[in-house]
């Protein structure tokens, strides 16, 4: 799988996007250690705490199905710019996986990679 493919992939997730109140829609795909790929859309809800984001659908769609270790995650949105996952999302991906690939996607369509050490250092960990 290329950061392109994975990219293709979030693309198709964030078809599925439910984002009535800010509009904004979010897809993501989850490329496990093993191969396997889980894709996410975040999820609005009027009450807007309940709202769940892309990246995090993804993860829990992947550790609901027994999967632990993440090699990347792409991320695209409906915004034009390239999309950084929040702070919580990037939290709930250092649990599992500290090494994961970012991969986002510039403006010309190319990805651009990011490292999760490199955009969230000294995260909080029980470790
Ligand atoms: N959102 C995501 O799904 N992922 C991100 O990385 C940033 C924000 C969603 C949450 C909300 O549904 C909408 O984008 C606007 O914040």
């Amino acid at each position: 799988m290329t950061d392109k493919e994975l990219l293709e992939k979030a693309e198709e997730a964030m078809r599925y996007a439910y984002a009535p109140y800010s509009d904004f829609k979010v897809g993501a795909a989850l490329l496990c250690t093993d191969g396997e790929v889980f894709t996410g859309c975040n999820v609005e809800n009027s009450s807007y705490g309940a709202s769940n984001c892309a990246e995090r659908t993804a993860i829990f769609k992947a550790v609901s199905e027994g999967k632990r270790s993440f090699d990347s995650i792409a991320i695209v949105s409906s915004g034009g710019d390239e999309t950084f996952p929040c702070g919580i999302c990037r939290q709930v991906m250092g649990e599992f996986s500290p090494d994961i690939r970012i991969i986002t996607r510039k403006k010309d369509g190319s990805p651009s990679v990011w490292l999760f050490k490199d955009i969230m250092p000294k995260f909080f960990s029980l470790e």
